[in-house]
């Protein structure tokens, strides 16, 4: 079997990650925070580790504004509860998901806030300025830093720097759904108010868990409210962090598997985009001499992540997909990935696109074989 599919979900994981996972299960998966005897201390122990281990990932200064969610899309709905009141408004690149688009439609929809979105190029790249767009009551920015789509990076800080040039009280949040683990993220360069992450896809981590980086010193509501295993004493959501947003029992597998993948990939990330690169040139030469074939990447390596998409013009994806999984057992993800907006501003929208993606553990042998394997089916 041929994997292609880690912009969805990492796989294989780091044997490190799976050693770790099993370890807490097996010895100290007591409930963090809780209590006061050994295994809860040592969970609250691994926890504290963890934190501090993402904070320096993303050059974050102090740990507590590293917040636990289940997934990235957890930590942007996150944002938006905290953040957004009625009339509001907000300016989205034209390349996001639905992790986006879905809860900012329906606060649209029920008249809460009003949305703007950025026009994106061909390739799918921020092309226009953002100044026309702000308005008074402009209150966040969301950007995609790679797309899950096209694998096109998004020239972030220089984004937030003409957000904030315009008003620095606007608060930008990056989707690093699909950046983080493979170029480096640092938060104060950045400058962006929130960074949302996710553990199981360059970050070599397990599903289930993810993040959110808060970066601003801006009042924000509790998005979720409970136990924290703090100030038992009040019925009251505690207003320090990281509790006031981590209500509820944490994930402590998901939590010390995302540490163990980041202590994975942070020594190699270097080397592992250099690879994958590689790999996205070599498919995009290869295919790109294909009659009636499509194909969707920045068409720059510079800007570029491990992802990359293609659509024929006379066989539909579902069918090219089917062939790949069914006829060579190498497993793609077809369609429009969740991401029906960014599809639009690519030109891919119904039909969608047949995407690869590749991880640290892809083998040149893979990329043939897919290249071959296309070859025979695009042969009509
Ligand atoms: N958002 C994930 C993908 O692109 C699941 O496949």
């Amino acid at each position: 079997m041929i994997y292609l599919d880690n912009a969805a979900t990492t796989f294989p994981r780091p044997q490190a990650v799976i050693q770790s996972v099993a370890q807490c299960l097996n010895e100290y998966c007591a409930n963090s925070g809780r209590s006061g005897h050994r295994l809860a201390i040592e969970a609250a122990r691994k926890v504290f580790e963890a934190r501090e281990t993402i904070a320096e990932f993303f050059n974050v200064t102090d740990s507590r504004n590293v917040i636990f969610t289940a997934n990235a899309t957890m930590a942007i709905n996150c944002v938006f509860e905290s953040l957004l009141e009625h009339g509001d408004h907000v300016i989205v690149s034209s390349m996001e998901h639905n992790a986006v688009m879905r809860p900012l439609r329906y606060l649209e929809k029920e008249g809460t806030i009003s949305l703007s979105l950025i026009p994106c190029n061909e390739y799918g790249f921020i092309h226009s300025d953002i100044h026309p767009l702000m308005q008074t009551n402009t209150k966040l920015v969301v950007i995609n830093h790679a797309s899950n789509v096209n694998g096109v990076v998004q020239d972030v800080a220089s984004i937030v720097k003409r957000v904030k040039s315009y008003d620095p009280d606007v608060a930008v949040l990056i989707d690093a759904s699909q950046s983080a683990g493979v170029i480096p993220i640092d938060v104060q360069t950045i400058g962006c108010d929130f960074i949302a992450f996710t553990g199981h896809k360059s970050l070599y981590g397990p599903q289930g868990i993810g993040g959110l980086i808060i970066n601003t010193a801006r009042s924000l509501k509790p998005f979720i409210m409970g136990g924290t295993g703090s100030k038992s004493e009040s019925q009251y959501q505690p207003e320090f962090l990281p509790d006031k947003f981590e209500s509820g029992t944490l994930n402590l597998p998901g939590i010390v598997g995302l540490q163990a993948g980041i202590e994975y990939i942070q020594p190699r990330m270097h080397e592992v985009r250099a690879k994958e690169l590689q790999f996205i040139q070599k498919i995009a030469e290869s295919l790109s001499n294909i009659k009636g074939l499509r194909l969707y990447w920045s068409n720059t390596l510079d800007r570029q992540i491990g992802v990359i998409s293609f659509s024929h013009e006379k066989i539909p994806c579902s069918e090219i997909g089917q062939r790949l999984n069914d006829e060579f057992s190498i497993c793609v993800r077809v369609g429009l990935h969740c991401a029906p907006l960014a599809h639009e501003t690519l030109g891919s929208f119904p039909d969608g696109t047949v995407r690869v993606s590749v991880s640290a553990f892809t083998k040149d042998s893979d990329i043939d074989t897919l290249c071959r394997a296309v070859e025979r089916i695009t042969k009509v």
